[in-house]
C-alpha cells in the first residue's frame, strides 16, 4: 500500500467501531488514509481517533473550519481508492439517487477513484428490496460492493449484515489496487504439512507453517485468479477469497487436490508432504512398555509425481518446491526431472532466514531448460509474487 491514497467514509452504523482497527492496517503497511465522517458516525466513535491512527484530519462538516473549502470535490479525485464502511442503508441510498447533503456524500458524488462500498446492517434492512435495488444501481455504476458477512448481529438478530472483518477488507482493497494478470486462471496451490496418526494421540508430521503456500495462495488470489488452497494443519488463517479445502494426511492430500485438479491452469505444490505413514494407526492410545519399540512407516504416495504423469493427459504448469539441506541445486534438479516439473522452488531449509517458519525466504529457482535463477533474500509475500511473475513467462 506504499505510497497509495486511500478515503475511508464512515457513516452512522455500529460497527464504525471497527472502522479504527482498518485505519490501522492502511497505516501500517503505508499506505496515506484520510478519513470523512457523517454526523452519525461521530456519535458512535470519535474523530480523534481516527486522527490520532491516520496523522490526518477527519473532515465531516462540508462548511466546517477542519476542511479547506474545494476538499469535497479533491479528495475523491486524488486518491485511489474510496472505501464507505460501515456504508448505511441510508448512505447506500444517498450514493445510489445522487443525494449530497453532507461532506461524506458529496466526495462520493464528485469521486472520480475507484469506489468500496461495505454495507452494514440489521439482516431485515439488508434483505429489503429497496436496499438491494440500491445496491445493484452502485454495481451497475461498477462500485465494487463487499458482501457482509452473516453471523451474530449487534441487534441481537442473526444474519446477513455483519461488516466484513478489517483484514478482509484490506485483503479486498489490495485485490482492487493490484493488476489482474492472473484474472480468468485457476490456480490450486497447496501448503502446510501433513500429519500421519500412529494413535489417537500421537502422529508424524514436520516442521512446516504454511507460510509460503498461504502466501502464494494470496498473491495469486490478489492478482485475479481463483484459487484453491489444499492445506495440512497450520495456525494461519485461510487468505481471504480463496476456496479452502483442509485435509490431514498425505493420502487426504492427494485425494483432495485430485479432486480439485480438474481445469486447473496451474498447480503449485509448497506442501511439506509427509514421505512415509506408520503402517498401521493404533484405535486406543499406545501405552508405555519396553525400553525401545520399533514403529513400521510405509511409503506414501508422491502426490506431485503423479500430478507430473498425469500432465502428458491434461497439461498445465506445474510447480513444485525442493526443501533441502545439502546440494540444494542437484537435488532440486533432480526432483524437477523425476516429477516432470516446469518449475522447481529451491530453498535451503537449514537457514534460519529461510525455509519453514521464517517470514522471509531465499530461493532458487529451476527452470525445464536448466535455467537457474537465485532470488535475494525476501520476505514471503514478495517471493510469492516473483514465483507468479515467472509462471507467467511459462503461461
Ligand atoms: N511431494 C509430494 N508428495 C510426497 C512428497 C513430496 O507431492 N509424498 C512434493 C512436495 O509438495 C514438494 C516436492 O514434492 O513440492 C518435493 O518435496 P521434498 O519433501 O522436498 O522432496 P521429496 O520428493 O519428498 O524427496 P526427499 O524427501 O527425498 O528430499
Amino acid at each position: 500500500m506504499k505510497g497509495k491514497n486511500i478515503i475511508i467514509g464512515i457513516t452512522g452504523g455500529i460497527a464504525a467501531y471497527k472502522a479504527a482497527e482498518r485505519v490501522r492496517l492502511f497505516v501500517k503497511d503505508g499506505a496515506n488514509v484520510r478519513v470523512g465522517m457523517t454526523e452519525n458516525a461521530i456519535r458512535f466513535v470519535a474523530p480523534l481517533t481516527f486522527e490520532a491512527l491516520s496523522g490526518n484530519r477527519v473532515i465531516r462538516d462540508m462548511f466546517g473550519s477542519e476542511g479547506a473549502s474545494m476538499e469535497h470535490i479533491t479528495w475523491g479525485q486524488e486518491s485511489d481508492l474510496v472505501i464507505i464502511a460501515p456504508a448505511t442503508a441510508n448512505f447506500i441510498a444517498k450514493m445510489a439517487h445522487g443525494i449530497a447533503d453532507d461532506f461524506l456524500s458529496t466526495m462520493v458524488l464528485a469521486a472520480t477513484a475507484r469506489m468500496l462500498v461495505c454495507p452494514s446492517m440489521n439482516s431485515r434492512m439488508y434483505e429489503n428490496p429497496a436496499v438491494k435495488d440500491n445496491l445493484r444501481i452502485l454495481e451497475q455504476r461498477g462500485m465494487n460492493v463487499m458482501e457482509p458477512g452473516e453471523g451474530e448481529l449487534a441487534c441481537h438478530t442473526e444474519g446477513p449484515g455483519r461488516l466484513p472483518e478489517p483484514e478482509d477488507i484490506f485483503e479486498q482493497t489490495r485485490i482492487l489496487l493490484s493488476p489482474q494478470d492472473f484474472s480468468g486462471l485457476r490456480i490450486l496451490v497447496t501448503a502446510g504439512p501433513t500429519v500421519e496418526p500412529i494413535d489417537p494421540v500421537r502422529y508424524i508430521s514436520n516442521r512446516s507453517t504454511g507460510k509460503m503456500g498461504y502466501a502464494l495462495a494470496r498473491a495469486a488470489r490478489r492478482r485475479g485468479a481463483l484459487v484453491t488452497l489444499v492445506s495440512g494443519p497450520t495456525t494461519l488463517l485461510p487468505p481471504y477469497g480463496v476456496i479452502f479445502r483442509g485435509i490431514r494426511t498425505a493420502e487426504e492430500m492427494r485425494q483432495t487436490v485430485f479432486d480439485n485438479r480438474q481445469g486447473c491452469d496451474i498447480v503449485i505444490k509448497a506442501a511439506a508432504v509427509s514421505d512415509y505413514r506408520p503402517k498401521e494407526s493404533a484405535h486406543k492410545k499406545i501405552k508405555k512398555g519396553p525400553a525401545s519399540i520399533l514403529l513400521d512407516l510405509v511409503k506414501n504416495p508422491d502426490i506431485l509425481a503423479l500430478l507430473g504423469d498425469m500432465k502428458k493427459k491434461s497439461p498445465c504448469i506445474l510447480v513444485g518446491f525442493a526443501a533441502e539441506t545439502e546440494d540444494l541445486l542437484d537435488n532440486a534438479t533432480e526432483k524437477l526431472r523425476a516429477k516432470n516439473l516446469d518449475m522447481v522452488v529451491a530453498n535451503d531449509v537449514s537457514r534460519d532466514d529461510a525455509g519453514f517458519g521464517a517470514d522471509t525466504n531465499i530461493v532458487k529457482l529451476i527452470y525445464e531448460d536448466g535455467r537457474v535463477e537465485e532470488s535475494p533474500l525476501m520476505t514471503k509475500d514478495e517471493v510469492a509474487d516473483l514465483i507468479l511473475d515467472r509462471i507467467k513467462t511459462l503461461l
